[in-house]
């Protein structure tokens, strides 16, 4: 992600979030994170926000321009993402609406799964709240602690 992209993220976070992002949060993002963005004939389409933390990382945040997305689009961008993070990284952890099931779907093709749930953690419309669903991946999963848990 560029300065000169930022424009185009918040316009695309706009559209997409509840509590979208300003622009001076994705400036101090790029001084700190990992900020990709997926272009079409250098548009900006699509943007993943990650936060590396020593072995670890946060996906703070990620979204598709809604003209775009049922493409098979997202899952190219956060595959990216993760892609570019390096063998460093050994897990990621995230956290999404109870009610973002399309995210949510996305997540676990990727291999991310449910480790918790954070109650009324969102601000919701009418004054309500939201559940976080808690979320981890191994960047290095073979698959053997999804055997383990079957055991238990
Ligand atoms: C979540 C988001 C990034 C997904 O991007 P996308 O490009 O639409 O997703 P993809 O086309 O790559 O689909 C990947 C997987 O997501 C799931 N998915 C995508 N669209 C779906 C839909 N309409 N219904 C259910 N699952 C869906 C599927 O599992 C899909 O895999 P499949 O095609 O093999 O079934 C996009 O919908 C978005 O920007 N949403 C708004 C912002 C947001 O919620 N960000 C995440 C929280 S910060």
């Amino acid at each position: 992600m560029q300065k000169q992209d930022v424009e185009s993220v918040v316009a695309i976070e706009q559209q997409v979030q509840f509590h979208p992002w300003t622009a001076k949060q994705f400036h101090q993002s790029m001084q700190s994170h990992q900020c990709t963005v997926l272009e079409d004939q250098q548009q900006v389409i699509g943007f993943c926000i990650m936060q590396p933390v020593l072995d670890e990382a946060n996906l703070l945040l990620m979204a598709i321009h809604p003209q775009y997305q049922g493409q098979g689009l997202g899952y190219q961008l956060l595959t990216d993402a993760i892609t570019r993070l390096g063998e460093k990284c050994v897990q990621i952890f995230l956290e999404v609406r109870e009610s973002n099931h399309v995210a949510i779907a996305l997540y676990e093709k990727i291999g991310f799964h449910q480790i918790d749930l954070r109650k009324n953690y969102y601000p919701a419309p009418n004054h309500k709240k939201e559940h976080a669903v808690i979320m981890v991946k191994m960047t290095n999963d073979d698959g053997f602690g999804f055997r383990l848990n079957e055991y238990v």
